[in-house]
């Protein structure tokens, strides 16, 4: 006979305690890039809704970002640094494929020995970061999680390229999440789509860069493929994860979708019929696309303008390279 084991099992609910954000030092406004493009301030102005977007020094790097944004949310959050025992980082900016990002940052916040692991689910990498941190608390593998957004993606944009590098920035954004008396995380839609894995991506492989088959490998996609996908299919996205939640539109206090473009955001924001007393969130307008990190920063710069949206709800979907998504309702702390 099989000698029964121990399994473990975690609190009913949980929910976010707290945000943190790092934005790159610079702020990169739009004359600045249109020269090798041959585009202009107004162009990107009226495509994506970008002003400027923020850029990192030089010499910071994904874990410095993350840290930082990490170090902020467990600092608000008023958790004790080692009592968090799971690092999430979501990121494709990891300085090197290996060690992970999470591991270090886990070290430099104070939470050694905390399990600790990177995401790879680019634009979709928050909402994959707390559907984990969620389900992991729950199920008994951790009882206070950081999950943070991370990505210095200034290192793979091509200044000549026109179908994505403008858009991109630095930055990081973090949430701890915890055990909670009400339920402050609404189920996750999530999944992929590889058929279209051309559609969004790095251009080269490094070992084609290592033979000089390639230039460095920078990010590319086919904009116009990735417009109507977003659109069209993460609308539904984002419709189902209301009803995961058991909660109309209306009943939101803020809108927290990928900051790919402006465009999207308010074909998304009609879409949805989002009433006007939803407070949408705009970061892209002064921070760029940070993809992974995104959402996050929009929340944290959210909750810094309109604190009285603390205690409600607010819908977040990430989307991007794979393809991949995720979305969730969740409690804003
Ligand atoms: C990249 C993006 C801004 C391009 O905008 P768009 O409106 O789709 O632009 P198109 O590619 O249809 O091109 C329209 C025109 O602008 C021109 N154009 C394209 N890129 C340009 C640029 N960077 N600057 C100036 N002109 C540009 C094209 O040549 C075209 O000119 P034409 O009408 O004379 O042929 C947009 O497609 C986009 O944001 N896509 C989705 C991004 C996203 O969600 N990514 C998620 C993963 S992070």
């Amino acid at each position: 006979m099989t000698i029964a084991i121990t399994q473990a099992t975690g609190p009913e609910h949980t929910r976010i305690y707290a945000y943190g954000a790092a934005r790159g030092e610079n702020a990169v406004p739009n004359d600045d890039l249109v020269g090798p493009i041959d585009s202009s301030d107004e162009w990107i102005r009226q495509r994506t809704g970008i002003v400027t977007r923020t850029r990192a020094d030089a010499d910071t790097n994904a874990i410095d970002l993350a840290s930082a944004a990490a170090a902020e949310a467990i600092e608000r959050s008023g958790i004790a640094p080692e009592l968090i025992d799971a690092v999430i980082v979501a990121t494709i900016s990891n300085p090197k494929q290996t060690p992970s990002v999470s591991a270090i940052v886990a070290d430099r916040v104070g939470a050694n020995p905390a399990a600790a692991y990177d995401v790879n689910a680019a634009c979709a990498g928050f909402a994959y970061g707390i559907a984990q941190a969620d389900a992991l608390i729950r199920a008994g593998a951790a009882h206070y999680a950081v999950v943070v957004g991370a990505e210095k993606l200034s290192d793979v944009v091509d200044p000549t390229d026109r179908s994505i590098s403008f858009l991109l920035g630095d930055g990081a954004g973090a949430a701890v999440v915890g055990p909670s008396e009400y339920a402050g995380i609404g189920p996750t839609v999530w999944g992929s789509d590889g058929s279209k894995a051309d559609a969004v991506g790095m251009n080269h492989t490094l070992v084609e860069f290592r033979d000089g088959l390639a230039p460095w490998p920078t990010l590319r996609q086919e904009g116009p493929t990735v417009f109507r996908w977003a659109v069209w299919e993460m609308v539904k996205v984002a419709r189902q994860a209301l009803e995961a939640a058991g909660i109309e539109a209306s009943d939101l206090a803020a809108f927290v979708p990928h900051q790919a473009n402006m465009r999207i955001i308010d074909e998304f924001a009609k879409q949805l019929k989002l009433p006007d007393t939803v407070v949408i969130g705009r970061d892209i307008e002064t921070t760029g696309n940070t993809s992974a990190a995104s959402i996050p920063l929009a929340t944290h710069r959210l909750l810094e303008e309109h604190p009285e949206l603390s205690g409600g709800l607010a819908l977040q979907i990430g989307f991007g390279a794979g393809l991949v998504f995720g979305a969730q309702v969740v409690v804003l702390p």
